[in-house]
């Protein structure tokens, strides 16, 4: 009988590609560069539009090292929070105004949350306004305020509750970054510099 073997159907699924609105360029299309490289598992698209249509959120358009970069920042970023929890449980201010310096404002962190932010309407100030409240858990640690280091604590918890509600990433290829962001990525210099 004639029923398509899963490798046809995976093959099938393959040409469609992972609904993106652009066409693919043709396979022999003369290569001036490097070109990125096919990681699309065959059947990986499905999922990946059913997870899309689930989630309302804003996206936050990314490259692939941009979208690791950022889930590695939020890592650290928890990592401070845990570290800032632990030094106020033990009175230990010291530790608590180092931890928080990993989440406070510096030139770095606005120039990385406008790289990341560039795509999305409003995401940069939402990230600006979470490292401001950010510098008050350190004043407040140097001032050996406890209570007022867990109020500084949980309003900056608030920035990042209301950001996870609105923004969501969303991987995309170089081209379609710059289309959305109107920029051209020189990786180099944001991602080298952490
Ligand atoms: C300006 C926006 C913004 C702020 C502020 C923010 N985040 Fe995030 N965070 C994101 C986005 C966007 C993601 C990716 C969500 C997704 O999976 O699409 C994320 C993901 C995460 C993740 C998951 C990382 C992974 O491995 O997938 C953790 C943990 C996290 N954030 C912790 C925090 C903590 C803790 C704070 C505050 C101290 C914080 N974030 C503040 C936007 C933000």
């Amino acid at each position: 009988m004639n029923v398509p073997s899963s490798a046809q159907l995976g093959l099938l699924v393959l040409v469609v590609g992972c609904g993106s609105a652009e066409p693919s360029p043709p396979p022999e299309a003369p290569s001036a560069g490097p070109q990125p490289a096919e990681e699309d598992a065959p059947g990986a698209c499905a999922p990946i539009e059913a997870l899309d249509a689930l989630d309302p959120r804003m996206p936050v358009p990314l490259q692939p090292m941009m979208a690791w970069h950022q889930k590695q920042n939020m890592m650290e970023h928890l990592v401070a929070i845990q570290r800032i929890t632990a030094g106020a449980a033990a009175e230990d201010w010291e530790a608590v105004a180092e931890a928080s310096a990993l989440i406070e404002s510096s030139p770095q962190m606005q120039t990385m949350c406008r790289h990341m932010g560039a795509g999305a309407e409003g995401f940069t100030d939402l990230a600006l306004e979470f490292h401001s409240r950010a510098d008050a858990i350190g004043v407040a640690a140097r001032a050996e305020d406890g209570p007022e280091v867990l109020r500084t604590t949980a309003h900056t918890l608030e920035a990042c509750t209301s950001c996870h509600a609105a923004y969501r990433q969303q991987v995309v290829d170089a081209e379609t970054w710059q289309e959305r962001t109107g920029s051209a990525h020189d990786p180099a210099m944001v991602h080298g510099a952490h």
